[in-house]
């Protein structure tokens, strides 16, 4: 296994998302969330579809309100998925202009459907992005994931994300938000073990699973945590939702994707339930303030 600390580009993305939308839109919700969702007193087991999709937006009402937007504020989502959040900001108003990055051609002609006015998808990598003006807010959910490859140290995952951090700083006006949600893996466990090789060559490639302390070591120059919050009951939620709606959609799945990628998808969504109810792995919600300079931190 190659060490990366670029991540995921392009070309590993499309391996994942550019199966295609038809296969997507068959077992997510109507917002294409492909992220956990927030299930705060939402009984159901996420079997209907429109419960689950109830249970996304919830999650997407969170990280704007986490945002703290001013009225007519400008956002900025990195890894915008299929426009989820961008819609909402859009719907409610909170966003005056917002701007979506995504790696994958396949998520970007989607955004581009819906046509949502004050919005700007680009496919574009965060390490190229220059804004055309500084943003109010920065949301992230489930992007981080693909910001660092396999095999690195902790020390160098650390480096790869505080370069995220540092920009997320430049890209923000003072005292702008940045709403972070990602998988990350529970001290103690393997990261390079057979678990994580099977979602490195199978799943997500070139992609690997933060731990907390790194993703605070790597912000703390940059910005405070404001609050966090781990949520791994939401993450098995989800996934069962997922489970149960690609299950029922077996045929047209097979049809759109073959039978391998739609037994791939299965084992993969059943792996993930299972290390989330081993405690292996959990889903953290950070909602942080960007400092007013970098703090000089003791090396
Ligand atoms: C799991 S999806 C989540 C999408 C969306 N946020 C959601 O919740 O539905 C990960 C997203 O991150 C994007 N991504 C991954 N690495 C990226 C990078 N280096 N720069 C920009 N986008 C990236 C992918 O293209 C994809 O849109």
């Amino acid at each position: 296994m190659t060490p990366t600390t670029t991540g995921a580009t392009a070309t590993d993305i499309e391996f994942h998302y550019d199966v295609g939308n038809d296969f997507y839109a068959l077992w997510l919700d109507e917002t294409l969330s492909y992220s956990a969702a927030l299930w705060d007193g939402i009984e159901d087991d996420g079997s209907q579809p429109d419960v689950l999709a109830q249970a996304q937006r919830a999650k997407l009402r969170h990280h704007l309100d986490q945002s703290a937007l001013p009225p007519g504020g400008r956002l900025l989502d990195v890894g915008c998925g299929w426009g989820g959040l961008l819609a909402l900001a859009c719907e409610v108003g909170r966003a005056g202009a917002a701007t979506g990055l995504t790696l994958s051609r396949a998520q970007l002609a989607h955004v581009h459907s819906l046509q949502l006015p004050g919005v700007q998808a680009r496919l574009e990598d965060w390490r190229s992005h220059v804004p055309e003006s500084p943003y109010d807010a920065i949301v992230s959910i489930e992007a981080f994931e693909a910001f660092a490859g396999p095999g690195l140290t902790p020390a160098e995952r650390v480096r790869t994300y505080a370069d995220f951090f540092s920009a997320c700083h430049s890209w923000l006006v003072p005292g702008g938000t940045l709403s972070l949600q990602t998988i990350a893996f529970d001290a103690g466990v393997d990261a390079d073990g057979p678990v994580g090789a099977f979602f490195a060559s199978d799943v997500f490639p070139a992609s690997a699973l933060p731990r907390l302390a790194e993703i605070t070591a790597a912000c703390d120059a940059h910005f405070s945590v404001t609050a966090i919050k781990s949520e791994p009951r939401d993450y098995i939620r989800t996934l069962r939702a997922w489970s149960a709606r690609l299950r029922a959609e077996r045929d047209h799945a097979q049809q759109a994707v073959g039978a391998d990628t739609y037994q791939r998808y299965r084992l993969y969504l059943k792996a993930c339930e299972v290390l989330f109810l081993r405690g292996e792995v959990t889903l953290y919600r950070v909602s942080m303030r960007r400092r007013t300079g970098p703090l000089r931190l003791p090396v």
